[in-house]
């Protein structure tokens, strides 16, 4: 029931016979196999954890999961478990489908699964995703599971051009699958024809959940890696009369497993391309798409175009006609229409007006909100404040904890200080203030609307509206006043 209405929402209709669609009305659970080493990593960080466009790679196989609305998902941990855990500890709140299995020691994915196995209460059908292969489409999962029923065993596999290391997928004359064989099998029967396979076994599939838990209790380790391998349930289905069905990615991207950081440098490669193609294809321009990376989503309004090596981070917005410079980091922000940020500014948890120019080296710090029109120029630092429509701070300032109205004007070099060594406390500066330069506002204080303040003033106490405030020594001018003389050296 659960499975068949959710398929709905996904873009290309599925065909299901009639048979899959009675099938499909029971219940769907993921299994994530998650526990392996990851020996060749060479990192005290688990495998599943090493991070993919910002996140771990097994974020990614979670969230791919999840969108299937499984009853449940099961991850299989082992090596890294506690850190594996903790760094799903808020996912896992969330989401109360999701629990771990621990398989200690590892002897192997088809040991993996059946531990996997014994958390799944509820389900007819478990489809199986390795924590490794962070890119598979869940409408690719969606496919898969809706193949299978009492009698189909359903299988991702991919024909590709170099199938080294990777399981083969074996067809008899008929072209049906009859099992798969594993490189380091064929490799010691010295079986060239299975080694000639190109189509590879993703590890993905799904099988119907109550003969694959029979099937697991009959796995031996009669193989090279002395381990039980989930593969040898296929030739077990076979045999059992159950069909082995076979659906194909859309992309070898997607099945791409990481084992290595060169993988995974590649991986992230492929996924940032593919990010940046479809920016363009909605209209953003990118003076080069090999020169963006997306490290979360990037939603962007019309006529959006973005220089080169910029990195987005979190969940960025960029309205209608935004230009972003060259080199700029922008963080869990967003960046009202028409604005401009120019080359290398740093954005992090801020939100800018409506054609506002920030940078260029402008740096934006968590609770900044600028308003429409707001300037903020070269080596400027906002923190935790706020600045009111076409207010400026244009040249080598730091604005912390601050509140600014509408049109102030903030001269070069001045700052707010806002912490006394223990406390952080507030500046306001209300409509219409000017202050010069390199001033020293010291918090907490007010400067009243309208108010002037002379260049070089540290000011520590609140002035009255319309004021102007001078703090400063007043200069002392010695006329014809003589310079000392250099003394020659003996
Ligand atoms: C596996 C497949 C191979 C396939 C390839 C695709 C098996 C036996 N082989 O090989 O046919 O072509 O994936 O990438 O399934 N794991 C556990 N517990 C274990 C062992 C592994 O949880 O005891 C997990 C790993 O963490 C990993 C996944 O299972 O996420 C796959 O294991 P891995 O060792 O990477 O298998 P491959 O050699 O890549
Ligand atoms: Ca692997």
């Amino acid at each position: 029931m659960i499975v068949a209405r959710r398929m709905t929402a996904f873009a290309t209709p599925l065909r299901l016979d009639r048979e899959s669609r009675i099938f499909m009305s029971s219940t769907l659970s993921v299994i994530i196999l998650a526990a392996g080493k990851g020996t060749r990593m060479k990192s005290r960080l688990p495998k599943v954890l090493q991070p993919l466009a910002g996140r771990p790679l097994l974020a990614h196989v979670i969230a791919g999961a999840a969108a299937l609305k499984p009853a449940q998902i099961v991850t299989v941990i082992g090596h890294g478990a506690d850190d594996v855990r903790a760094a799903f500890a808020d996912v896992a709140a969330k989401n109360p489908a999701l629990s771990f299995a621990l398989q200690m020691p590892q002897h192997g994915t088809g040991h993996a699964t059946a531990v996997g196995l014994e958390n799944v209460t509820d389900s007819s059908v478990v489809l199986i995703v390795t924590g490794d292969a962070p890119l598979v489409k869940t409408e690719t999962l969606a496919k898969l599971v809706a193949l299978v029923n009492d009698k189909t065993f359903a299988l991702l596999t991919c024909n590709v051009a170099d199938p080294t290391g990777y399981g083969r997928i074996v067809r008899n004359a008929a072209g049906d699958v009859v099992k798969i064989v594993e490189h380091k099998d064929a490799l010691q029967a010295g079986d060239h024809a299975t080694l000639a396979i190109h189509e590879m076994n993703t590890a993905i599939m799904a099988a119907p959940t109550a003969w694959l838990r029979g099937a697991l209790k009959r796995l031996t380790p009669n193989n090279a890696q002395g381990e039980l391998l989930l593969t040898d349930v296929i030739a077990m289905a076979t045999v059992d009369g159950l069909r082995i069905a076979t659906e194909q990615p859309t992309s070898e991207t997607e099945i791409a497993g990481v084992n290595d950081k060169v993988q995974l440098a590649a991986l992230e490669c492929a996924f940032q391309h593919e990010q940046a193609v479809s920016l363009m294809q909605n209209g953003v321009t990118l003076a080069d798409p090999h020169r963006i990376d997306v490290r979360g989503t990037l939603s962007c309004g019309s006529d959006v175009s973005i220089d080169v090596n910029c990195v987005f981070e979190g969940a960025v917005t960029l309205g209608d006609n935004v230009s972003i410079g060259a080199n700029c980091v922008i963080k869990n922000a967003t960046i009202a229409a028409n604005a401009v940020i120019h080359p290398m500014c740093h954005i992090d948890g801020a939100t800018v007006g409506e054609g506002a120019l920030i940078g260029p080296f402008a740096r934006l710090r968590p609770g900044s909100a600028l308003a429409a029109e707001v300037h903020i120029g070269n080596f400027v630092e906002v923190k935790n404040s706020t600045l009111g429509k076409g207010s400026k701070a244009n040249h080598l300032a730091y604005l912390g904890d601050a509140a600014l109205g509408e049109r102030v004007n903030i001269g070069a070099g001045t700052i707010t200080a806002n912490y006394d060594g223990a406390n952080k406390h507030k500046t306001t500066i209300e409509d219409d203030v000017h202050i010069g330069s390199n001033c020293v506002l010291v918090a907490p204080l007010t400067i009243a609307a309208g108010g002037t303040v002379g260049g070089g003033s540290t000011l520590t106490k609140s002035t009255e509206p319309g004021a102007l405030t001078v703090a400063r020594t007043k200069a002392v001018s010695i006329a014809n006043w003589k310079r000392p003389k250099k003394v020659a050296k003996p």
